[in-house]
């Protein structure tokens, strides 16, 4: 046997498109799917059912569905090496979660921040799909067999309650599930809002100002990057209590490819609005032939529904492998 007839290493991922696609889903995760499409057997999934466990309108949901679709596409991820379904298109996701959520504790669920975070946000509706969100993520990736999954640092409970539910699983009954590592950027990991720079950058910020969008205009990232809150101590250098500057820095790496030194020298004896400047320029410039790509594939409707239809039924039959098997070491008679 060579070298090239070993199995490559299957990674799999996915997003809630739940409404506009910000530069922390971008640096955190996107350009990690875009980059190990080469090197690995990779795929992808938008993330559906997950959006659900808070309330979405029906016609906006469509659209945002579509939208992200499209706006992945344009930034690269390609579904001919890499399958990008539709998460609610594949039916052995809400299967496996099922099963899953009977191998999960309602103590490690209680432990989740990000389910105790949401239960704040969304008060008037902690309803039990937000509580056992876990479990279907755990699906997603264990039904892919999946070696690694690249995520941005907030994903990493999530991936570590996957990993306990699978060696569950598998002590039970044998190795039925891959164990998945999670693949997290070096720099931008966590890229925090541009006005909080102790929160994380997120949809749901309530300043405008704080979250940047793939899709936003390249004047409207320049402003709001130079609005972006820092520190008295102007000077370009990376140090703790320094967050704003911090966050700058690691976006700003995360682009360029520069080290923290290289961007330290780069901005010696220059003041922030400088540094700013640089920042939304570098970012604005990132983004401006996705969004031109965006504009050429959002209407072609034929385009993306071949692609997505192609894409969920490579993964109706891969996932469904590890399901049958799952349900077989369980004790369920297959049909
Ligand atoms: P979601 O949709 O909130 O975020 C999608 C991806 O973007 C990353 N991310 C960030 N990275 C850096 N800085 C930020 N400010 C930032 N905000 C978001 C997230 O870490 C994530 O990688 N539960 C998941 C979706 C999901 C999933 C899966 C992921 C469902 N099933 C299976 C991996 C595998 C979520 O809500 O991500």
């Amino acid at each position: 046997m060579t070298e090239q007839t070993e199995r490559k290493k299957r990674v799999f991922s996915a997003v809630q498109p739940s409404g506009g696609v910000t530069l922390g889903n971008y640096l955190g995760a996107l350009k990690n799917w875009v980059k190990m499409q080469d090197e690995f057997d990779c795929i992808y999934a938008l993330a559906d059912l997950h959006t659900i466990t808070v309330r979405q309108e029906p016609a906006k949901m469509r659209s945002n569905i579509l939208d992200a679709y499209a706006l992945f596409l344009a930034c690269g991820v390609n579904p001919e090496k890499s399958p990008f379904f539709i998460q609610s298109h594949v039916n052995t996701h809400a299967q496996l979660a099922w099963i899953l959520n009977c191998y999960t504790q309602f103590g490690e669920l209680s432990r989740m921040t990000q389910f105790k975070d949401k239960s704040q946000k969304h008060a008037d509706n902690v309803n039990a799909g937000l509580f056992t969100y876990p479990a279907l993520m755990a699906a997603d990736i264990l039904l892919y067999q999946a070696d690694m999954v690249p995520v941005g640092a907030d994903q990493r409970q999530h991936l570590e309650i996957t990993r306990d539910v699978a060696q569950r699983f598998n002590g039970i009954y044998g190795n039925v599930f891959k164990i998945p590592e999670a693949y997290v950027p070096k720099t931008a990991a966590r890229v925090m809002s541009l006005q909080d720079p102790q929160n994380k950058m997120s949809k749901s910020d309530t300043n405008i100002n704080g979250c940047v969008y793939i899709l936003d205009p390249p004047e409207t990232i320049i402003k709001k990057f130079k609005r972006a809150v820092t520190d008295s101590d102007a000077c370009v250098r990376y140090a703790d209590g320094k967050d704003g500057i911090n966050n700058l820095m690691g976006i700003y790496s995360s682009i360029t490819g520069k080290s923290f030194a290289d961007i330290e020298s780069e901005f010696a004896g220059k003041g922030y609005g400088d540094f700013k400047q640089a920042v939304g320029e570098a970012v604005a410039e990132e983004l401006r032939p996705i969004q031109q790509r965006y504009k050429e594939i959002r209407d072609d409707k034929q385009y993306l529904e071949a692609c997505y239809k192609r894409s969920a039924e490579f993964a109706q039959s891969i996932s469904q492998r590890t399901l049958d098997k799952a349900m077989k070491k369980i004790g369920f008679i297959l049909k």
